[in-house]
């Protein structure tokens, strides 16, 4: 009988050595459309497709916290267009996949600054996050208006907010404690950053938490992302020793 290739792949993962936390910065949407003549945001909406299924191949393996890199706090420079295509394009998820997503006992969770996020938008992020709070089985933690420079100095400030009001002590604080100041603090750091379309560069996307993340640049533009990258990735983070400092 013939093999599938994909699933010689999948079943070259070692079920007991997963990544908890993989986060993935999902880039190569516009050069995907480009290539083929198309508007941007065509390129967007197959992005949108793949978090679809990256979303439940991720599910399906257990992998227990996926973050996914949707917008920064630097795409408001891009045109007015793409903005307001990517917000629609988010709001169409949440209405595709709530459901499904729900039933997959999967928690929706958002990190970055919502306010700036259009009332339209953010009306159904908050029914995606009301709606899923209690799910069990994998986060989703979903990169809206983010910056991880942002995300440190707004801890800052709210850390120094609370020294001021007496809640904590300065000799309390640690890595620890610095911990519940960002956007990050009820989910672990990601074992592994997945970044496609050929850049070599971490874009502000989760500064603090990747102190000792694995990484793995492909040059896969995201809507051409597949199942079998994401085990490719899982496999080659898999042979790796990490060693967190220590010999
Ligand atoms: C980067 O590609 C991608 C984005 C800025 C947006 C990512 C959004 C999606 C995949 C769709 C919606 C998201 C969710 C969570 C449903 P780029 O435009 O910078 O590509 P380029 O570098 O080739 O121009």
């Amino acid at each position: 009988m013939e093999r599938n290739p994909v699933t010689e792949l999948r079943e070259k993962i070692d079920m007991d050595r997963l990544p908890s936390h993989i986060a993935i910065i999902m880039d190569g949407n516009g050069r995907w459309a480009k290539k083929r003549l198309l508007p941007r945001t065509a390129g967007h909406r197959e992005g949108m497709k793949r978090v679809i299924d990256i979303v439940q191949v991720a599910s399906e393996l257990n992998i227990k916290y996926l973050s996914l890199y949707a917008f920064s706090t630097e795409n408001w420079k891009r045109p007015k267009e793409e903005i307001d295509g990517l917000m629609k394009l988010l709001v169409e998820y949440i209405r595709i996949e709530l459901d499904r997503i729900h039933r997959n006992n999967i928690k929706i969770q958002t990190m970055g600054d919502l306010s700036k996020i259009p009332e339209f938008a953010r009306k159904e992020i908050k029914r995606a996050i009301d709606t899923t709070q209690n799910n069990t089985k994998m986060v989703l933690n979903i990169g809206l208006n983010y910056g991880g420079r942002d995300e440190i100095i707004r801890g800052i400030k709210s850390l120094l907010e609370d020294i001021r009001m007496g809640k904590i002590n300065i000799e309390e604080v640690d890595e620890g404690s610095f911990k519940n100041y960002l956007y990050t603090k009820d989910i672990p750091d990601p074992d592994l950053l997945i970044r496609p379309s050929g850049e070599l560069r971490i874009s502000n996307f989760m500064l603090y938490q990747i102190a000792y993340t694995e990484f793995w640049f492909s040059d896969i533009l995201w809507p051409d992302f597949k199942e079998e990258h994401l085990y490719m990735a899982i496999i080659d983070y898999q042979r790796r020793n990490r060693r967190f400092g220590g010999i």
